[in-house]
């Protein structure tokens, strides 16, 4: 069994979403996906996603694609999550290249394009725009 961990916030859950855990699962038989906290969000982006993160891991569990979810509490504790859940690998998209290679030493490390031209903090921006 080939077990592969992701993390990301998933706030204002859109197609790019969708398109990294697809590729994600596609990686290997079992996935697991680490939500980041509400706090955790906080404190990288002095701002609380829209979607509380009860109803981020609702949305991302519901995925036929996604076996397994957590909350991320800490980027520190990257790790201890990837032992953990036993992951032998950890994907994240390409906006992190380079960035998780320390964790080689654990699991493999595999990068994936992210889908162009959309994001959550420019879905964020456009809704307040068209109201604003
Ligand atoms: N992702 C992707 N393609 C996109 C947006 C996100 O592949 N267009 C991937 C990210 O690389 C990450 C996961 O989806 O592996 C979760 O991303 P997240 O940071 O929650 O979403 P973003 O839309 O990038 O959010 P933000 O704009 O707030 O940074």
């Amino acid at each position: 069994m080939k077990r592969v961990i992701t993390f990301g916030t998933f706030d204002v859950f859109h197609i790019g979403h969708v398109n990294m855990l697809l590729r994600a699962a596609e990686l290997g038989d079992h996935l697991t996906v680490g939500v980041s906290s509400d706090e955790l969000n906080f404190s990288k982006k002095q701002r609380y996603p829209v979607y509380r993160q009860e109803h981020r891991m609702g949305i991302v569990q519901s995925l036929a694609c996604v076996d397994n979810v957590f909350v991320e509490e800490s980027l520190e504790l990257k790790g201890e999550y990837i032992k953990q859940y036993e992951a032998d690998v950890l994907v994240m998209g390409d906006d992190w290249a380079g960035k998780f290679d320390y964790w080689g030493d654990l699991c493999e490390v595999v990068y994936l394009p992210r889908t162009a031209e959309v994001s959550t903090t420019d879905i964020i921006q456009s809704i307040r725009e068209d109201l604003g």
